[in-house]
């Protein structure tokens, strides 16, 4: 059994969120780069031009990652930085960028995972139509192999595509995320692409063999607002939208259509041989979660017939993100996920918790003490958890909230961009150092 002392730890960052450089040594730009440029889509009006600057910093970001302890550093590749077009001609400058941030973290001694996918598809490629064409199956694909080709002689573990609901949802069904597009052939087209294109890139890179590869799955934990047929239902069909549409296809159950009618729209898509080609045997499961939505039957509901209660109404207090915060949810998706096979090794891939700039930070340090105590729990009930990646280093852009939400356990001064340790950090540093003796 998988004891507590033996999980590996380690932090998350993404490309988009902290890279910045945005147009330096020939990147090109990115669907984020475009959509930050369009005013009133991100909340405080910030764009991603230089973000964290992890472009010139990484090896400080990398020094900090170590010195608190942690020994996994979880970072994406930017897509546009390597292949500008998308596809074709390969940017050598982007290269060498990745190889120095692999290399430092190889001397100083932590373990490099690579994204492949962290949302900043190149805007040539949504130029054609991004996820919903479906060549994007041999785009991505190709870009695989690039990273494959270049980066699998260092890095073991990788992931290929992160949380397809949110990217998918909020940038292909509700307009709030790059590219900005809205509605339910777009959403249905891409989800179904973004699959086949995460399978096809699975295959890709287990022509190495010895390299290890899984998929990071959003997870919300969803519960009916009365106990009512109505409520029960409405929360099923989400709970399916939001926890098991990106998941059991790959798993052979094929689109969970039943609990949720609308993905039969999806077949309009298949081509003969897609649901078998979607099956995928991950090396393991990122498993992400922060929140819980409480859901209603509400029939005016396009599609879904649900409405999320919000946690105001419920009374019960939320983060700067509107969010609750649910540390209880990283062991209920735990277990969930080890029943769909209990052999099938498990990372909490992301978790975190967004403060304001005022908030003490305290806060911080219990959620990830609650979320330890579940850990434990878990690791009792034979549950295959291998470790847990932070959500994470440093304050970033956090998408269409832009630099307001502050998820980091060190806090970033952009005038300056100097990085200072906050309390959790010191906490966590402590707690690390604790376990190893
Ligand atoms: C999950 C996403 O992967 C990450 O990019 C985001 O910042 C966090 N959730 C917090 O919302």
């Amino acid at each position: 059994m998988n004891e507590f002392r033996h999980l590996e730890w380690g932090v998350t960052i993404a490309a988009a969120q902290t890279e910045g450089a945005h147009d330096k040594d020939g990147k090109g730009p990115s669907i984020w780069d475009t959509f930050t440029q369009k005013s009133r889509k991100i909340k405080d009006g910030s764009d991603i031009k230089e973000a964290t600057d992890f472009y010139h910093r990484f090896k400080e970001d990398i020094d900090l990652t170590i010195d608190i302890g942690l020994k996994i550093f979880r970072f994406s590749i930017s897509w546009p930085r390597i292949l500008p077009e998308g596809t074709g001609k390969i940017n050598q400058k982007g290269i060498e960028f990745y190889n120095q941030v692999i290399d430092y973290c190889l001397l100083v001694g932590v373990e490099p995972w690579i994204t492949t996918y962290h949302w900043d598809l190149p805007q040539k490629l949504e130029d054609k139509g991004g996820w919903t064409n479906r060549e994007i199956i041999d785009w991505y694909k190709e870009y695989v192999q690039v990273l494959r080709d270049h980066f699998a002689d260092r890095v073991k573990n990788w992931i290929l595509i992160n949380e397809g609901i949110v990217c998918l949802g909020g940038g292909y069904f509700l307009g709030v995320h790059a590219p900005g597009r809205r509605g339910i052939r777009n959403f249905v087209s891409s989800t179904h692409h973004l699959l086949l294109a995460q399978a096809i890139g699975f295959k890709e890179l287990k022509k190495k063999n010895e390299l290890r590869v899984g998929t990071a799955i959003s997870c919300t934990k969803i519960e009916p607002y009365r106990n009512t047929s109505a409520d029960r239902k409405a929360a099923n069909r989400i709970d399916t939208l939001m926890n098991r549409l990106f998941i059991e296809p790959h798993l052979g159950l094929g689109y969970p259509d039943d609990d949720l009618p609308i993905l039969k729209r999806i077949s309009r898509y298949y081509k003969i041989g897609d649901i078998e080609a979607l099956k995928t045997d991950f090396d393991f499961w990122g498993i992400q979660t922060y929140t819980r939505e409480v859901i209603k039957a509400a029939w005016y509901i396009p599609y879904m017939g649900a409405l999320p209660i919000k946690p105001k109404k419920r009374k019960i207090p939320v983060s700067i993100m509107g969010w609750e915060t649910y540390s209880q949810g990283t062991q209920y998706f735990l277990e969930r996920f080890s029943a769909y096979d209990p052999e099938k090794p498990l990372w909490l891939s992301e978790c975190g918790m967004a403060l304001s700039e005022k908030e003490d930070d305290q806060a911080r340090i219990e959620y990830y003490q609650n979320v330890i105590e579940g850990m434990k729990l878990v690791l009792k009930k034979g549950v295959n958890l291998k470790g847990i990646l932070l959500w994470t280093l440093l304050d970033n852009f956090e998408w269409a909230e832009g630099f307001v939400p502050k998820f980091g356990i060190i806090s970033l001064n952009r005038k300056t961009m100097q990085r200072k340790m906050k309390k959790s950090a010191f906490w966590l540093k402590k707690y690390l150092s604790n376990i190893k003796l």
